[in-house]
C-alpha cells in the first residue's frame, strides 16, 4: 500500500477541529418606514373600508375595524421603524403590499442580489475571496421560488466553488445554518462556508392586520465560517457549541405554497400570508429558549454569569427582555442583550446576526457570547461563540 500525504491545503480534520466565524456582512434598504407613516396608512385603509362598508356594519353583517396606534406598536414590541424594499407600495392605502416587479430569468433575482451584497462584506470583513469559498447556504424564512436554489445563483455571481443550498427553518434559519455550515468544515466536506439570510418579509406580510402589521421589515445579513486555526480576521469568533431545537406548533404558520394552485379557492385567504397566535407564541416560546439557552451552558460548564452579550432574535422586546432575565438571573444592563428592533424591527431569521454584526466590536478577546434565534417551527437554535 502506497502513503498518500495530506493536502497541504486541507490539514488534518479531528472532532475538536474548532470553527470560527470570521466576517459578517448586513445589506439594509434604502427606505425607511416610521410606525407614524405605517399607522396612518393603515388607519386611512381602516377608514375607507368602513366608508365602504357602512350599510353592512350598520346592519351588522360586516364587523367594522379598528384603526392601530403607534403607542400600542412601541408598547408591545419595541418597534419604531422598518426598512422596506418598496415604501410606496406598501403604505398605499389601496395597495397595502410591496411592489417588486418580477425580474427575467438573466437577470439576478432579488433574494440573490441582497444575498450577494451581504456576502461581499462578510468576505471583506473576514479578509477572504470568493474563490475561498466552497459552501453557500441560503438560509431564510421565504425563498421567492422553488428552485433553481437561490444558493446556487448567489455562489455564481459571487464566484464561490463548491456547492450550495437553500435551507428554511423560518426564523431560525441563521443559527440552524451556522450548525450545518459548522459540520460540513468539521467533518471536512467544505472547507469556508457563507451561511446568507435574505429575508424580504414585507411580501410575506399582512399589511392590513391590525395584530401584525408592525412587525416586519427587510434585510440581509451573512457569516463566514472557516476553521479557527485558518481564519486571521481582526473580529472573529471561535464557536463553542451549537444547539438546536424543533417542537410543532401551527401558532406561527404560513400556508403559502405551489399546492395553492390545486386550491384555487384558497389563493386569496389571509393564511397564505404570516399568521401568529402572538399571545400563545410569547407564552410558549420565551420559557422553552430560556431553558434551552440555560441547559446549553450548563452542559458546557458555562455560568451564565461568565455571558458578556446575547444576540437574540429579534421579534418583540418584551420577549427579549423575559429571555435575558431569565437567563442572567436579573435585568440586563447596558448592552449585555442588545435590540435593533427599534430601526430594523423583526427581520426574522437576520435578527440576531444583524445584531450581532452591529453590537459585538467593542468585546475584548476572550469575552463569551450567545447568538440565539427562535420562531415558527417551533424551533430555536444556540451558537455560543468566543472573541478570539
Ligand atoms: N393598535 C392598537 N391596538 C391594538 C393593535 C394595534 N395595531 N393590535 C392589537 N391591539 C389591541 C387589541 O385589540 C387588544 O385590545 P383589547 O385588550 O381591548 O382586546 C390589545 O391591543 C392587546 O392585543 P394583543 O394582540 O393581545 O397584544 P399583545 O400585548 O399580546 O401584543 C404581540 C401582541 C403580537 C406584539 C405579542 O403577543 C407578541 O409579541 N407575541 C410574540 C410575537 C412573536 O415573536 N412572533 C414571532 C414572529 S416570527
Amino acid at each position: 500500500m502506497t502513503k498518500t500525504k495530506a493536502s497541504p491545503k486541507f490539514k488534518a480534520l479531528t472532532s475538536m477541529t474548532q470553527i470560527a466565524i470570521s466576517g459578517t456582512g448586513l445589506f439594509t434598504p434604502s427606505q425607511s418606514i416610521s410606525n407614524e407613516e405605517l399607522v396612518a396608512s393603515f388607519n386611512t385603509y381602516v377608514e375607507r373600508f368602513n366608508a365602504r362598508h357602512a350599510t353592512d356594519i350598520a346592519a351588522g353583517t360586516v364587523t367594522a375595524l379598528q384603526p392601530s396606534s403607534v403607542d400600542f406598536v412601541v408598547k408591545a414590541s419595541g418597534i419604531k421603524a422598518r426598512y422596506v424594499m418598496d415604501k410606496d407600495g406598501v403604505l398605499d392605502p389601496e395597495r397595502m403590499c410591496p411592489n417588486i416587479p418580477e425580474r427575467s430569468n438573466d437577470q439576478i433575482s432579488v433574494l440573490a442580489e441582497i444575498g450577494v451584497d451581504a456576502a461581499r462584506q462578510a468576505l471583506a470583513n473576514a479578509g477572504r475571496a470568493a474563490e475561498d469559498v466552497d459552501c453557500v447556504l441560503v438560509a431564510c424564512s421565504n425563498l421567492q421560488r422553488a428552485y433553481p436554489a437561490i444558493a446556487v445563483e448567489v455562489q455564481h455571481y459571487l464566484g464561490t466553488r463548491g456547492f450550495g443550498f437553500d435551507m428554511n427553518v423560518a426564523c431560525s434559519s441563521a443559527t440552524f445554518g451556522i450548525q450545518a455550515a459548522a459540520d460540513m468544515i468539521k467533518a471536512g466536506n467544505a472547507r469556508r462556508a457563507l451561511v446568507i439570510n435574505p429575508e424580504i418579509c414585507s411580501a410575506h406580510l399582512n399589511w392590513r392586520d391590525r395584530d401584525s402589521h408592525f412587525i416586519f421589515g427587510d434585510v440581509a445579513t451573512a457569516v463566514l465560517l472557516e476553521r479557527a486555526d485558518e481564519a486571521t480576521s481582526a473580529q472573529r469568533w471561535e464557536i463553542l457549541g451549537t444547539r438546536l431545537k424543533t417542537q410543532f406548533s401551527n401558532n406561527i404558520r404560513n400556508n403559502f405554497g405551489f399546492l395553492n394552485r390545486c386550491a384555487p379557492e384558497g389563493v386569496g385567504k389571509p393564511d397564505k400570508l404570516f399568521v401568529q397566535e402572538g399571545r400563545k407564541v410569547f407564552k410558549e416560546v420565551v420559557p422553552m429558549v430560556a431553558e434551552m439557552i440555560l441547559e446549553h451552558l450548563d452542559a458546557m460548564t458555562l455560568p451564565p454569569a461568565q455571558l458578556r452579550r446575547m444576540w437574540l432574535h429579534q421579534a418583540n422586546i418584551n420577549m427579549n427582555d423575559f429571555i435575558a432575565r431569565r437567563v442572567l438571573g436579573r435585568d440586563p444592563v447596558g448592552q449585555e442583550s442588545p435590540t435593533i428592533l427599534d430601526t430594523y424591527a423583526n427581520t426574522s431569521s437576520a435578527g440576531s446576526i444583524i445584531a450581532f454584526h452591529q453590537h459585538s466590536q467593542d468585546l475584548a478577546s476572550g469575552d463569551l457570547g450567545v447568538i440565539c434565534s427562535f420562531g415558527a417551527g417551533y424551533s430555536a437554535g444556540t451558537v455560543v461563540i468566543r472573541k478570539v
